[in-house]
């Protein structure tokens, strides 16, 4: 379908087997539309499919078929299904006004009655014209929103990941070094592979190796390779993951855990783009984009001496920080909206959403796992939960009180304590008649005393 544009005539295609009909249509609508004419089905679908008309004038009874309507039914239903946003006006008579409330079930936009009235049918069209425009434009907003808040999988709105967005499409073009630092769970690995499937790498590998989780003597290997014999148990010669990703990236995670002599190889190649599997002394040249990514402050580290500080600029030639989850603001919501939908549809349940005390909740609680956490809890939430709102302890969250009871409860604990104090200044400090005179049991009577702190007998009225 053609966008509206206010300087070209918006194209009505007029469908009647009536030579009388299309001529009286064409005249009255022409200063106005450009006007289009079919009188069969076979000729409707053509013009229709060659000149993408905004609306589409169409006679329910087209003759010579007169004895089944069904033509008319069934060019708006293949027009509906070329275009669903089509506007589609039934032209019927009097007496087949049945035909034309099925017609708008079938999705027809409106029906006019013959004998046709020229200021009526001029008002229709202007106004199924209006309302597809604002349908697109709704549609156009809608998706600019959504496309908005999220770069590929990656959802955020707040301007700190506005900002993180602008860096991946600045970095992934280039081959520059890129570190990432960010909490656990902030979303560290996702912006790296963001970065290299938008970068002219995306169909070469993305290796991930985790420098913290593999043991300091085999990670050299496990980085750069081996040969046959270079220890106890290099029984066969073995590429190491530099190698794997030969034109493509490299993601060092907890980059921060690379020993000193290890950082020393990393910068060799970062330096000379080569590098030696263990035991040879063969260098391999290679081309491997890296990307490295830490939970702690590289930057302290090399300033306390305890990663080395060259390697550190040479890593961080583009930085890019993640922000907490807590910094996020309003993202938890939309990450929270993803969550559950997701896992709606994976689930057979229909959860409506999540309830105003559970999002209170969420944004009380310091989310010190981040993204990671927040997805894991969503997952538990909807997997436990028999409600159709997801509630705070569905959560695993501590529901937080509103002002207004919190101002009840201490209200009536002032009042308690009043009402403990008075009596027992009353009764001398005697528990069992104090309790008496307020009208409670001597145990419960204690423990007010106790929760409050309120000690007898040498209890004195202040
Ligand atoms: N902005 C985001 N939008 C949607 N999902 C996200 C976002 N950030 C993180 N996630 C999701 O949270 C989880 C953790 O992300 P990721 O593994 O990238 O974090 P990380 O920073 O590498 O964590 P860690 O430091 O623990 O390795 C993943 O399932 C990821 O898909
Ligand atoms: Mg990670």
């Amino acid at each position: 379908m053609n966008t509206y544009n206010e300087t070209v005539k918006p194209k009505i295609l007029v469908v009647d087997d009536e030579e009388g009909i299309r001529k009286q249509l064409k005249w009255a609508l022409s200063s106005q539309y450009e006007v289009l004419l079919a009188q069969d089905k076979q000729s409707a679908l053509k013009v229709f499919k060659e000149s993408t008309p905004q609306v589409v004038a169409l006679d329910i009874n087209l003759y010579p078929y007169s004895d089944k309507q069904e033509q008319g039914m069934e060019i708006l239903e293949d027009i509906m299904s070329l275009d669903p946003r089509i506007k589609v006006i039934m032209i019927t008579g009097n007496d087949k006004k049945e035909f034309a409330l099925r017609a708008i079930e079938i999705g027809a936009y409106d029906y006019f009655l013959k004998p046709i009235d020229i200021e009526e049918i001029k008002v229709l069209i202007k106004r199924a014209l209006y309302i597809q425009r604002l349908e697109q434009e709704n549609e156009k907003l809608a998706k600019d929103l959504e496309t908005r808040h999220k770069f590929e999988d990656i959802i955020g709105d707040c301007p700190q990941m506005q900002g993180v967005f602008a860096m991946i499409k600045k970095a992934a073009p280039t081959d520059i070094t890129v570190l990432i630092e960010g909490e656990s769970g902030t979303g560290k690995e996702l912006v790296a592979r963001a970065i290299h499937n938008n970068s002219p790498r995306k169909d070469k590998p993305f290796v991930i190796i985790n420098c913290g989780a593999i043991p300091e003597n085999l990670l050299e290997s496990e980085l750069f390779g081996h040969e046959k014999g270079s220890f106890t148990d290099a029984h066969a010669q073995r590429k190491g993951k530099f190698e794997m990703a030969e034109q493509g990236t490299i993601f060092l995670d907890e980059i921060g855990e690379l020993s000193l002599s290890l950082q020393v190889k990393l910068l060799r190649f970062l330096q000379e783009r080569v590098i030696e599997r263990v035991g040879a002394n063969q260098r391999i040249e290679l081309d491997v984009r890296i990307i490295a990514a830490t939970n702690s402050n590289l930057r302290k580290r090399a300033k306390e001496g305890t990663f080395r500080e060259d390697l550190y600029y040479r890593l961080s030639v583009l930085g890019i920080h993640l922000p907490s989850l807590r910094e996020r603001g309003d993202d938890i919501l939309l990450l929270m909206n993803s969550y559950l939908n997701r896992f709606n549809r994976k689930s057979s349940k229909k959860i409506k959403g999540i309830s105003k005390q559970a999002i209170k909740a969420a944004r009380e609680y310091p989310w010190p796992g981040n993204i990671r956490e927040l997805e894991n809890k969503l997952k538990r939430a909807v997997i436990l939960t028999s409600n159709s709102l997801i509630s705070a302890e569905d959560l695993g969250l501590k529901p937080v009180e509103n002002n207004q009871s919190k101002l009840l409860k201490e209200a009536r604990q002032q009042l308690e304590i009043k009402f403990i104090k008075e009596a027992l200044a009353k009764t001398r400090g005697n528990v069992s008649q104090a309790a008496r005179k307020i009208g409670i049991s001597r145990v419960s009577f204690y423990g007010l005393m106790k929760k409050y702190n309120i000690m007898s007998p040498n209890f004195t009225l202040d």
